[in-house]
């Protein structure tokens, strides 16, 4: 089976990457054109797993590149992970969040009905579920009003797929949920590529733990939660990324055309927990203070994980103590290995 992984030099593309060659799905080609990440990340990868990826460095809102590479390979599956990630930057810049990650899947869907690749693995976003009211949130939840253009091309691009599998019988998808992907790679070789301006919380985290940032700013304490900050599910990135073999397992035997999957440990925790849990497995005190809340987050937002579990055999192995000390291991290893 060959596999085109779009978007592989990313987070949580590269770590499918390991679970796919580690399950021995090794016929990969993987494409970026690291608008958010290194082409050396197929280095780690391979340090990681003796395995030299196969790969494209362009760009998939190309439709002549896109071409290219249907035209120069013979795809069973895609998995489609390429795509903008930001929140705060598609609120500065919805356009270019809808140019991309938009223009990329409507050319992913072009060619694999025009080349007769009949799988598709989706990465799409709890945030397609907006402010819900119904905890935890089922794959039936209704999904809210879109608190973002990034949320906004979720949800359109779930709709794309839909209508594309509707409209060609031999074309089988599966949309899968992340709720929020955290950790690395077990050996500390691989994680989250840096950014200098980290959204995220676990990033925001370990940079301030390694004095890159000076304080970390708790986004409100006055929510009606146990400890008064927001909850999250948190999920490692390896089991993420194990979903999605079990996911293209699920593809090849399934008369179901479109399945859509929660990815999440379907535990709520909170930021204090999660800051509390970071200090104490990785031995350290961090720099922070509850500060207002931030525009737009959401009280709380957990996964009712039973379809993965049941349909997907899937099971997240991976605890929150677990997912801190990779991220940290990440972290230092960057320090001394930067990119
Ligand atoms: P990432 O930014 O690390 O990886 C995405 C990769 O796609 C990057 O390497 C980037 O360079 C590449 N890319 C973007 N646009 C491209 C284009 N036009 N052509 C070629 N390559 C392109 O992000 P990630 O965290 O690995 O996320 C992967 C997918 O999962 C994304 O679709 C994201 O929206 C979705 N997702 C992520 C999270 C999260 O918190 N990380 C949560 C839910 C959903
Ligand atoms: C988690 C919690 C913050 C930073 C986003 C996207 C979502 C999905 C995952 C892609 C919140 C708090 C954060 C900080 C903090 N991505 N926080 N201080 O907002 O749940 O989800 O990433 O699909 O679509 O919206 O993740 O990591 O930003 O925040 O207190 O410096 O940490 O308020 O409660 P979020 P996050």
């Amino acid at each position: 089976m060959t596999v085109l992984v779009t978007g592989g030099a990313g987070y949580i593309g590269s770590h499918t990457i390991i679970e796919l060659i580690q399950k021995g799905y090794t016929n990969i080609i993987s494409v970026d054109n690291y608008s958010n990440s290194e082409e050396s990340t197929y280095k780690r990868i391979e340090s990681i797993t003796n395995y030299k990826i196969q790969y494209y460095s362009i760009d998939l809102t190309s439709k002549i590149d896109c071409e290219r590479l249907f035209e120069e390979n013979e795809f069973d599956a895609v998995i489609h992970f390429a795509a903008y990630k930001s929140v705060p930057e598609s609120v500065e810049n919805p356009l270019s969040y809808y140019r991309n990650n938009l223009n990329s899947l409507i050319n992913i869907i072009d060619c694999c009905n025009k080349y007769h690749c009949n799988q598709l693995i989706f990465s799409s976003s709890c945030s397609v579920y907006g402010n819900s009211t119904e905890l935890p949130v089922t794959e039936t939840t209704p999904l809210g009003i879109a608190e973002s253009p990034y949320a906004e091309t979720k949800f359109i691009g779930e709709r794309i797929i839909r209508d594309a599998v509707k409209a060609n019988s031999e074309m089988k998808a599966v949309i899968l949920r992340y709720f929020n992907p955290v950790g690395a790679h077990i050996s500390g070789k691989l994680g989250e590529p840096a950014s200098e301006r980290p959204n995220n919380l676990v990033p925001f985290i370990t940079q301030t733990a390694a004095g890159l940032k000076e304080k970390l700013k708790v986004f409100g304490g006055d929510y009606n939660t146990p400890d008064g900050t927001c909850i999250r599910d948190y999920i490692h990135v390896s089991d993420i990324a194990d979903a999605h073999i079990l996911a293209l397992e699920y593809l090849t035997k399934t008369n179901n055309n479109i399945e859509v999957f929660n990815l999440g440990t379907g535990k709520g925790v909170t930021v204090l927990e999660v800051i509390k849990s970071f200090e104490y497995v990785n031995k350290l005190n961090l720099n922070y203070e509850v500060v207002e809340r931030r525009k737009g987050d959401v009280e709380a937002v957990y996964a009712n994980n039973d379809k993965a579990v049941k349909l997907l055999g899937w099971k997240p192995k991976h605890s929150l103590s677990e997912m801190m000390e990779s991220a940290w291991k990440w972290q230092q290893n960057l320090l001394d290995d930067p990119i």
